[in-house]
């Protein structure tokens, strides 16, 4: 049996952060969908054809992720893939306390849908989708933060 997840963020852009924890869960489940969703509270610096562009740039060399992505709901997407894992990041408790609110969201709509949280590495404490908009606002440098592909295709955008 395909042991499947899937991985649900805003991703407004995909950051290093992102990817690490992407290439954990690679290793622990056979194919991870990368999904590309919308929080209605958030606000986008990118549209969602650019964050899904960005994510297919800094995942195209894991073999086992795919990127997806929908206007409505994660726990439709589950179904229609028939994923019953969402696996998301946290790097502290104020990560914690929202993905655990989502998680019981979720699980409601989709009793099946289990949440598995995966720890963000210490070195990635700090890389966070916000502090790379504030970045990219301030025209300060932000390379350190996301994968070279997304910084070509922001820096692309910006200039066109
Ligand atoms: O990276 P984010 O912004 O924390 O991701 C949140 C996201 C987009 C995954 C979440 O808002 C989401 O699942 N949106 C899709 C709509 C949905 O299913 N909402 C109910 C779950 S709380």
């Amino acid at each position: 049996m395909v042991k499947s997840c899937i991985f649900a963020g805003s991703f407004d852009p995909i950051t290093n952060g992102h990817i690490m924890l992407i290439k954990e869960a690679c290793l622990m489940f056979d194919v991870v969908y990368v999904a590309v969703l919308n929080n209605i509270a958030k606000k986008y610096m990118f549209s969602t054809e650019k964050r899904v562009e960005m994510a297919k740039s800094a995942t195209a060399n894991i073999k086992n992720a795919s990127v997806v992505s929908t206007d409505g709901l994660l726990t439709d997407l589950m179904k229609e893939l028939e994923v019953g894992v969402i696996v998301k990041g946290v790097r502290n408790t104020n990560d914690f306390i929202l993905e655990q609110q989502m998680a019981f969201v979720n699980k409601k709509l989709l009793p099946n849908a289990n949440t598995i949280l995966l720890m963000a590495n210490d070195d990635m404490q700090n890389v966070s989708s916000t502090v790379v908009r504030e970045l990219i606002i301030y025209g300060a440098d932000y390379s350190d933060y996301v994968p070279s592909g997304v910084l070509k295709i922001i820096q692309k955008g910006n200039t066109e």
